[in-house]
């Protein structure tokens, strides 16, 4: 049973702004606390000045030498590839026909979805991602196992059923009709239903026809409030495809444009190659890109430029994901350790501040969302986790010589992963304990 109210207490760090473009967005709380009611914060601030807020009857947990923050988002990923992520050997397009489209014909089955949905929302939480935009597979089915396995949680999710008519075995493939007609009807079961949104999820470019990235244009338009979810200019083969079989257009961004794809709830994976042109359209339409390092990494992609995607100039929406199972980690600290890493070989320091406000409110913000989560603030959605900074020998001790907060979550940000997560909390009541720390101490 979720308790009504709930009251947590540790060293709290959230954003109020965008600490790329405002020195004052980063908000430390060394001693915080969180009152949630009904899923929903009702208090926020240091102990002393907030302690008034717990009604009484009301235990505080407390996490002394914890870092708390706002659930992570991860802007992109797959459930349907869980079961394939680490598979050896080739990029995007290979890696596609070799394992991808195999292990995604086994979700025509029911009960595989239902095994890997309840698989994939165990990791999300034991990572302390809270919110994931996630690809299904091309059934139905697998939309639902999805969505009700998130409705179990009690998780705010966004997700839907990939539309591909071509290009790919013929058993993953819908049509330009039957593609439409299913995601409207998971649209009306599954969108605003409790905390589920719905995606309207064309693959990429290459797997769907110009008629059914017109109709997905047009179930767009006719569904408010949905997101469209695809990928965009990920591997320098790929977008060469992408010009030969789109020739009247301009780039592989403007095939989406010209279907009227792009805008505010759009989310576009990688945006790897994307040119200054291209830049500027996703930064004009208001769409978003997930910047999937381990991805990125792992199938030889390319290096994405998250400064040219902050120019002030005209900054685009950038949200973090993992991209499981291209992505070699659930985990969106695991996912900021990569992005360091790619920023420093595009000679940008990314600091810690920026890592996690883009796992965080940024993600929030990217996926116009920010009203209801990525931060601790009054009035929004109870989901946070409880970073461990000894969660292993070596991470402590490179913990405890850390001198500042903005230090402690470098080194986080650069060595930590599932292992720290002690605890996620969904809409106020905790959803994932550590084994250790379920069990009580050892002595
Ligand atoms: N492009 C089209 N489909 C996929 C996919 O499943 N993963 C990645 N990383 N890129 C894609
Ligand atoms: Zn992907």
């Amino acid at each position: 049973e979720q308790p009504q109210v709930s009251a947590v207490r540790g060293h709290a760090i959230t954003f109020t702004g965008d600490p790329f473009f405002d020195d004052g967005a980063f908000v430390d709380v060394p001693d915080g606390l969180i009152v949630s009611e009904g899923g929903r914060i009702t208090a926020f601030g240091s102990f002393d000045d907030t302690r008034h807020a717990v009604p009484d009857g009301v235990e505080v947990t407390h996490y002394p030498d914890h870092l708390i923050c706002a659930g992570f988002i991860d802007t992109h990923i797959h459930y349907v590839q869980t079961g394939i992520i680490g598979a050896f050997g080739s990029q995007l397009i290979d890696w596609l026909n070799h394992y991808t489209f195999i292990e995604e014909q086994n979700f025509a089955d029911r009960a595989h979805a239902d095994d890997v949905a309840r698989r994939y929302f165990d990791e999300l939480l034991r990572n302390g991602t809270t919110t994931a935009v996630t690809f299904c597979a091309v059934y139905p089915e697998s939309v639902d196992a999805f969505f009700e396995e998130s409705v179990r949680r009690g998780t705010r999710m966004v997700g839907g059923k990939v539309l591909m008519d071509r290009n790919a075995p013929d058993h993953l493939l819908d049509t330009a009709q039957s593609g439409y007609d299913e995601s409207k009807e998971l649209i009306a079961r599954w969108h605003g239903n409790g905390r589920q949104m719905y995606a309207i999820t064309p693959r990429f470019a290459p797997t769907s026809t110009p008629e059914q990235l017109e109709a997905a244009g047009t179930l767009w338009a006719e569904s408010p409030g949905t997101f469209v979810h695809t990928h965009v200019s990920e591997n320098t083969g790929e977008i060469a495809w992408v010009r030969s079989l789109f020739p009247d257009r301009a780039g592989y961004l403007d095939v989406y444009d010209h279907y009227g794809l792009l805008g505010r709830r759009s989310v576009l994976a990688h945006g790897v190659h994307l040119t200054d042109r291209e830049r500027a359209r996703v930064a004009e339409t208001g769409s978003a890109v997930a910047h999937c390092p381990t991805s990125n990494l792992f199938l030889g992609s390319g290096l994405f430029h998250v400064h040219d995607a902050k120019d002030p100039k005209r900054p685009m929406h950038v949200g973090l994901g993992t991209d499981v199972g291209a992505g070699t980690s659930f985990s969106l600290l695991a996912t900021m350790n990569e992005a360091y890493k790619v920023a420093e070989l595009n000679n940008y320091p990314m600091n810690a501040i920026k890592s996690f406000y883009l796992a965080t409110l940024g993600g929030a913000e990217a996926l116009d969302l920010a009203d209801d989560i990525g931060s601790l603030a009054v009035g929004k959605e109870a989901d946070f986790v409880v970073l461990d900074p000894n969660a292993t020998p070596l991470l402590s001790y490179r913990s405890g010589r850390a001198k500042t907060t903005e230090e402690l979550m470098f080194v986080l940000s650069i060595m930590a992963d599932d292992r720290s997560v002690a605890a996620t909390y969904v809409a106020g009541a905790i959803a994932h304990a550590r084994e250790e720390d379920r069990s009580g101490p050892a002595d």
